[in-house]
């Protein structure tokens, strides 16, 4: 076993971010496997282009050969299993790329990992590490007083994207119950940062905002999520893989509780300091209210205090401040823009919003 990582998924938001923090503050190097599905872009790890510590593998979790043969080849010492499909609406859209890469493609996965963990010596056998990138979601909603999720919440999925992702958590759990194999699964709440594909609320808004378009806000306005700066994330999960206990859960969020329609307001009021519209009101004239999402979970909440006590680790950035970054990146990355507005993105566009009649 050597020092460098497996990671899955890395060309995405979260695993690029990722990837990217490794290779700048570590000495060890990462197996970057990933589909390139339309949500993996190598354009996010353009600033490793030449680096011999970043191999960007595409390719399939579901994939048993390929998996074997990379982790014969490379012998990490942990996997870092970011790779899945993450978009509740398309989901519900289209669930079968859901059941095929969260659960199939984590089963897959895990055997593949299980057998190359059983080749190893008993000394690389104890520090080996599978840390499964999870979501809070797999906890089903809250109500407006009902205490954050803990680890010990009763899981209760209520998207097809949610269903997946406990169906995985549980064979994660039952791989470590089972053989001993060493896992470990965080569950973290919404994130937000650079490098997000734009169909998820914040960095969607963002873009419309700039444009002048419409900003549609599902049902209400008023569900509550909690979201973390994808930089927190990253660091809670390197503090997981080197110190966490083996087969422990670990909750990680924001604290940071808030409802749609005041960060769609936060949004347009930092578009409009940022980028001011000569002559025209306020973006909050945008907000369009629209159909809601069928089966919209009303509210998150994470109680991240496990993983304070037990590893001392905490969000660094308040919310407020991580938006301000955000915005500010994707004004600054006009071309990551252009380029990932793809034909596929489009239809995806024109598919979900031109279903839903305004409120
Ligand atoms: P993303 O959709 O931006 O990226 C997913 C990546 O996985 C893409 O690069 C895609 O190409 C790759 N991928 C998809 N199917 C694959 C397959 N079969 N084989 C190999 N690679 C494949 O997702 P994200 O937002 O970066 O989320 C990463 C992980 O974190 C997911 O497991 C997600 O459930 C979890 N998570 C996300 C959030 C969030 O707010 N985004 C919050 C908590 C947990
Ligand atoms: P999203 O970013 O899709 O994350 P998730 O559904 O995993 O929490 O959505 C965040 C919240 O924003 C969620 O309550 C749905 C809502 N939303 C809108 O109101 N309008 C939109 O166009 C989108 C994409 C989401």
């Amino acid at each position: 076993m050597n020092d460098a990582i497996l990671v899955t998924g890395g060309a995405g938001f979260i695993g690029s971010n990722f990837v990217l923090n490794w290779i700048g503050s570590t000495t060890s190097s990462a197996i970057n496997l990933d589909l390139m599905t339309y949500a993996g872009n190598p354009e996010n790890l353009s600033s490793l282009d030449g680096d011999r510590r970043h191999l960007l593998v595409r390719g399939d979790i579901c994939d048993a050969k390929l998996v074997g043969s990379l982790l014969r080849e490379h012998q990490p010492r942990a996997i870092v299993h970011f790779a899945a499909e993450s978009h509740v609406d398309r989901s519900i859209a289209s669930p079968g790329a859901f059941m095929q890469t969260n659960v199939q493609g984590t089963f897959a996965l895990l055997e593949q990992a299980k057998a190359y963990w059983s080749s190893l010596s008993q000394a690389d056998k104890e520090s080996f590490r599978f840390l499964h990138v999870s979501t809070d979601e797999v906890y089903g909603t809250l109500g407006p007083l009902d205490p954050p999720f803990s680890e010990a919440t009763a899981y209760a999925p209520n998207s097809p994207y949610a269903a997946s992702k406990a169906a995985s958590d549980h064979l994660v759990r039952a791989y470590h119950h089972t053989w001993g194999f060493p896992t470990l699964t965080t569950n973290c709440s919404n994130n937000y940062g650079p490098f997000q594909f734009p169909e998820k609320l914040i960095p969607l808004m963002i873009l419309n905002a700039l444009e002048s378009k419409a900003l549609p806000v599902y049902g209400d306005g008023m569900n509550v999520r909690d979201w973390l700066f994808v930089e927190d994330h990253c660091s809670a999960i390197r503090t997981v893989l080197e110190s966490g206990r083996v087969g422990e859960t670990y909750n990680i969020g924001g604290n940071s509780e808030r409802a749609n329609i005041d960060v769609v307001k936060t949004i347009c009021d930092l578009v409009d300091e940022m980028r001011p519209r000569a002559g025209k009101g306020s973006r909050r004239e945008l907000i369009t209210y629209v159909q809601d999402r069928p089966g919209h979970d009303r509210r998150y909440a994470i109680d991240a205090s496990k993983l304070l006590r037990e590893l001392g680790w905490k969000p660094s950035s308040e919310f407020e401040s991580g938006l301000r970054k955000t915005v500010r990146w994707y004004l600054d990355h006009a071309s990551w823009i252009e380029n990932v507005r793809t034909g596929a993105y489009l239809e995806w566009m024109n598919k979900n919003y031109s279903e839903r009649v305004a409120l």
